[in-house]
């Protein structure tokens, strides 16, 4: 009894029946039992007073529903940190007010995200620009002799390859996010896929002099976007070439069990520091073991990204300065 009048929709059961109840009594006990002298002046004031307690009921149901109108109305994106009062957290009003607040959790959680990640891409192309911007202004400051105008070009080239990479990636992970809940319906042939990727992979390893192996299962099929696909897996290649030792190796192979299919990139370079492994999916984030190496730290936020998409997994193993597999696993295609 005591759950029941602490929901609203208990409280109105409760009036409901115990109205009905009460006139039933008061026509069969008073009126045609004890037949009460003015019958009809009670009946009318009982219901009077029962209308009057269903009034008070749904006019404290209506204003807390205002109140809470009011104050969802007030709530925009630049003030997301406000929350709800929960006056009752028992009642289906407070419930409302509980799943709202949480609501606001994770958008002000998903907004704080993106505008960390706006800061991170203006950053990552504010550098290059700004590089190119100093260099062409003291390239322009007085005649040079032509070497010196190639170098200064060279220079720009390699500064812009870094913008239409960090431009590239951030356009894959709009993309990803895009589809977050489309099923894919397109078959793929993964065996094939990778097979393709084996002459860039090779053509990579050959800078570091590094023997790229690839053993792949035939005829393996998946649901999916070829080349989204490609990329994600391109990225973690060429981590398996950027973060390996001149004369390593690094193998690619698929297999497939039962319904899945499963991936497996390793390679004998630097490792990753154990209190690195948590960090590495997340956008931007860069190891302490790059060195001198470039990249923006993307690479492995898209792949995983992707992976996901794709209803699959990853996972990583590492051992400083002995290796990393990256294990992906991804549903096969009926
Ligand atoms: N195979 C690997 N071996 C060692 N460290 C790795 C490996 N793969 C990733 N890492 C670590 O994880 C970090 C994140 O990788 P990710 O590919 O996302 O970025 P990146 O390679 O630094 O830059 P980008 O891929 O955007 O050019 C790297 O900076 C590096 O520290
Ligand atoms: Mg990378």
């Amino acid at each position: 009894m005591k759950n029941l009048t602490k929901s609203l929709k208990g409280k109105l059961i409760v009036w409901y029946t115990g109205s009905i109840l009460l006139i039933a009594v008061y026509f069969w006990f008073g009126v045609h039992i004890l037949s009460i002298p003015y019958g009809s002046e009670i009946f009318i004031a009982l219901l009077i007073l029962l209308s009057f307690v269903g009034f008070l009921l749904i006019k404290k149901i209506t204003e807390s529903l205002s109140a809470l109108t009011k104050k969802v109305r007030t709530i925009s994106s630049t003030n997301l940190n406000e929350r709800l009062t929960v006056e009752d957290p028992d009642n289906e009003i407070g419930q409302l007010a509980l799943s709202f607040n949480e609501l606001l959790n994770r958008l002000e959680d998903s907004f704080s995200r993106e505008r960390q990640f706006i800061g991170d891409v203006a950053h990552e192309l504010k550098t290059p620009l700004a590089n190119m911007k100093t260099g062409i202004e003291v390239v322009l400051s007085k005649p040079r002799a032509s070497n010196e105008y190639r170098e200064r070009l060279a220079e720009c080239l390699i500064d812009i390859n870094d913008l239409s990479t960090t431009l590239t990636e951030v356009l894959d992970l709009a993309w990803t996010e895009a589809h977050v809940n489309q099923k894919l319906t397109k078959k793929v042939n993964f065996s094939k896929s990778l097979l393709e990727l084996s002459e860039i992979a090779i053509n990579l390893g050959m800078t570091k002099n590094i023997e790229v192996n690839f053993k792949i299962t035939p005829n393996i099929w998946i649901y999916g976007e070829r080349q989204k696909l490609s990329r994600a897996i391109l990225n973690i290649i060429d981590n398996g070439i950027k973060y390996n030792k001149t004369g390593g190796n690094l193998s690619v192979i698929l297999t497939k069990k039962e319904e899945t299919c499963i991936l497996q990139i390793s390679d004998s370079g630097v490792g990753i520091p154990r209190a690195d492994i948590k960090s590495i999916f997340g956008r931007f984030y860069r190891g302490k073991n790059t060195g001198k190496t470039s990249g923006s730290g993307l690479g492995l936020a898209i792949a995983k990204s992707i992976i996901l998409l794709h209803g699959g997994q990853i996972a990583v193993k590492s051992t400083l300065n002995r290796g990393t597999t990256f294990t992906i696993s991804l549903p096969n295609a009926l």
